[in-house]
């Protein structure tokens, strides 16, 4: 079912903005392939994938046959739709688990926060998943080291569950968990920097008014005098496996 959110308004800059660089891109696929362990066998389903860009780039590197963008945007599902190799599915997360569509491996890329009800979320995607069967989540800790001005890191703590929560709720659904901190920095000229919250890259600015976000980066601007600035991209990958005995 297509519901309207924060992404419906960004779909078409959202690749743009989202500073996307091929290191970044190649970091972070090599990672999720070697958690997932992902085989050409494997059926992956990227919940919340957005416009598929990672969901594409995973077939392709993977050589897998089969790989579903679950996405409830219907503007971002539309972008995804036209990657030839993915399958887009314009629905959340619930709804596709009560599709029973087989699966194989499970992907949460930055999309953990907006899961209801995680606890009854996990219990049923144990009984969906064969033993062996694996999620990938890949989420930032509450405190963001992000150059961002301080309401907005306030308002990321408030809509970002602690790593530790999230790692019981799957535990207490069956799952065995393990749990791995990288981190990735990456220069972007300060303007492209302004431009990603001018546009609100990240669902938590979604709050804030135009005159609040220049207000921000006045903030920002006063802390960093530089012309380019540092982003470090703090991320926890959390793997949990249906081990079966
Ligand atoms: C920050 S974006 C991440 C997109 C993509 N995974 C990536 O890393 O490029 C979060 C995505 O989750 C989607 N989303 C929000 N609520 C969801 C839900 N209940 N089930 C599945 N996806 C959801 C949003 O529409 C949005 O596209």
């Amino acid at each position: 079912m297509a519901q309207t959110n924060h992404f419906d308004s960004i779909a078409e800059v959202f690749n743009r903005i989202w500073y996307f660089s091929d290191d970044y891109k190649e970091f972070v696929i090599r990672h999720i392939r070697e958690d997932l362990s992902l085989t050409p066998e494997d059926v992956l389903v990227d919940i919340g994938g957005g416009t598929g860009t990672f969901t594409s780039r995973l077939v392709d590197e993977a050589h897998l046959t089969h790989a579903y963008c679950v996405e409830p945007s219907s503007s971002m599902c539309s972008e995804a739709a036209k990657l030839e190799n993915i399958t887009a599915i314009c629905c959340d997360a619930d709804d596709f688990l009560a599709s029973h569509t087989p699966f194989s491996k499970m992907l949460f890329k930055e999309v953990i926060h907006h899961i209801p009800n995680r606890a009854e979320f996990w219990k049923t995607l144990y009984t969906s998943f064969q033993n062996g069967g694996k999620a990938l989540i890949i989420t930032r800790p509450q405190k963001i080291d992000f150059p961002f001005f301080s309401a907005a890191k306030e308002a990321f703590a408030r809509h970002q569950p602690p790593q530790e929560l999230i790692e019981r709720e799957l535990c207490n659904g069956g799952f065995e968990t393990t749990t791995h901190h990288r981190s990735h920095t990456f220069t972007l000229p300060k303007e492209d920097w302004y431009t990603m919250l001018r546009h609100r890259f990240m669902s938590d600015l979604g709050v804030f008014s135009d005159e609040e976000i220049e207000e921000g980066i006045v903030e920002i601007e006063k802390k960093y005098p530089e012309k380019t600035i540092d982003i470090i991209d703090n991320l926890i990958f959390i793997i949990a496996i249906k081990k079966g005995y």
